[in-house]
């Protein structure tokens, strides 16, 4: 039996990984989400479920959250999670990814409270746009962006804060997640929720340059997989994992698999790149591969789940 901590919990990775965890019987899961990007259907209708509906930058309260329950994980995944707000917005997602993590490892560090395990997403944003491929933990990093920047210095806090309080905390950078629950609602959601979402609508759909810029996209069943994994396996600990499948794709290519998937054609024109938008990425994942917890969805079949999870 085991009691869980998830703030961002109502979004896109953290229903999954809350599903996930749910199979477990006896486990218990107490998720802090603001609903910005979130909804409220994402969070099952369980007696193992408990929401509470703020924000995890009221400091106040995620503290008063921290001492007053007994949490055996806690996991870290409330973001503004678009690189683009974070363009438009710079302080404001600062003061949620940066500074209210922090709030969060100083209460249990000054408050001395017991936990198992604590889970950070970090982000392949951290990389930048330093020309070496694939990208991995060990290379220097060169963020572009206020949300690339905030990633990296939580990141950092969290393994020195686990190696000089001696506190069981992990970091993971996610490269570019999709699957069953993205919201696709904001001009700054994950870019192949846009796509299926104007695939079935048949609403316009823009690239942001060529189409030609590559991900490494990663299926959230192995994401969520993987976040449990860390959080159960002891030695990972005081580290920064790339979770990640390991495959360079254009937009171009995925979008033409979705298309040949649903049947459908995009309505698309082009428009000039991001700004902070990053060219290349994808990962060397052999680290989180020591582990025989990771699984590699290959992408025509996380596509094709994805698909039938809509229609
Ligand atoms: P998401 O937007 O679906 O989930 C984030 C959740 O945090 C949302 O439910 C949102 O309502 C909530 N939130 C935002 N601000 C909040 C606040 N102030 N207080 C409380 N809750 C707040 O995004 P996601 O894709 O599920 O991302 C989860 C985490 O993984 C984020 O930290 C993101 O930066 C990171 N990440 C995601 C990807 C990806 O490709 N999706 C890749 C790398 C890292
Ligand atoms: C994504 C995640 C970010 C994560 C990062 C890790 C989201 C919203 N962003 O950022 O949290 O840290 O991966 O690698 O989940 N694009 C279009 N048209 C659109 C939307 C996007 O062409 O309508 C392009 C973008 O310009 C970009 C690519 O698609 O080149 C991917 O965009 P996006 O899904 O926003 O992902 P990242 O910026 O890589």
């Amino acid at each position: 039996m085991s009691s869980y901590l998830i703030t961002g919990g109502a979004g896109f990775i953290g229903s999954n990984l809350t599903d996930l965890l749910l199979e477990a019987p006896t486990n218990t899961i107490t998720i802090v989400d603001d609903l910005s990007m979130g909804s409220q259907d994402n969070i099952p209708d369980s007696d193992r479920v408990t929401f509470f509906e703020h924000s995890i930058t009221d400091h106040a309260f995620m503290q008063a959250l921290l001492r007053e329950n007994q949490f055996d994980y806690i996991v870290l995944l409330a973001a503004v999670a678009s690189v683009a707000d974070s363009v438009e917005r710079p302080y404001e997602t600062h003061l949620v990814n940066q500074e209210a993590n922090l709030n969060i490892i100083e209460t249990l560090r000054t408050a001395h409270l017991p936990f198992k395990k604590l889970f950070f997403a970090s982000s392949a944003a951290v990389y930048g746009e330093r020309p070496e491929l694939p990208k991995r933990e060990d290379m220097a990093v060169q963020p572009l962006t206020q949300y690339a920047v905030d990633k990296y210095a939580t990141e950092r806090a969290i393994i020195n804060y686990a190696r000089l309080y001696d506190m069981p905390m992990v970091c993971a950078r996610f490269f570019n997640v999709y699957g069953p629950k993205q919201n696709p609602a904001s001009p700054y959601s994950g870019v192949l929720s846009i796509v299926m979402d104007r695939l079935a609508s048949g609403k316009p759909f823009t690239f942001f340059g060529d189409g030609e810029q590559t991900r490494d996209f990663v299926f959230v069943g192995d994401v969520v997989n993987a976040i449990r994994g860390l959080l159960q396996t002891p030695a990972a600990k005081a580290d920064v994992f790339n979770i990640a499948n390991g495959k360079q794709t254009t937009l171009n290519q995925v979008v033409a698999q979705l298309e040949q998937l649903t049947g459908q054609t995009l309505n698309a024109s082009h428009e000039a790149a991001r700004a902070g938008d990053i060219r290349d990425s994808y990962a060397d994942a052999s680290k989180i591969d020591q582990f025989e917890f990771m699984h590699h969805t290959p992408l025509a079949e996380g596509l094709a789940k994805y698909v039938a999870s809509i229609a």
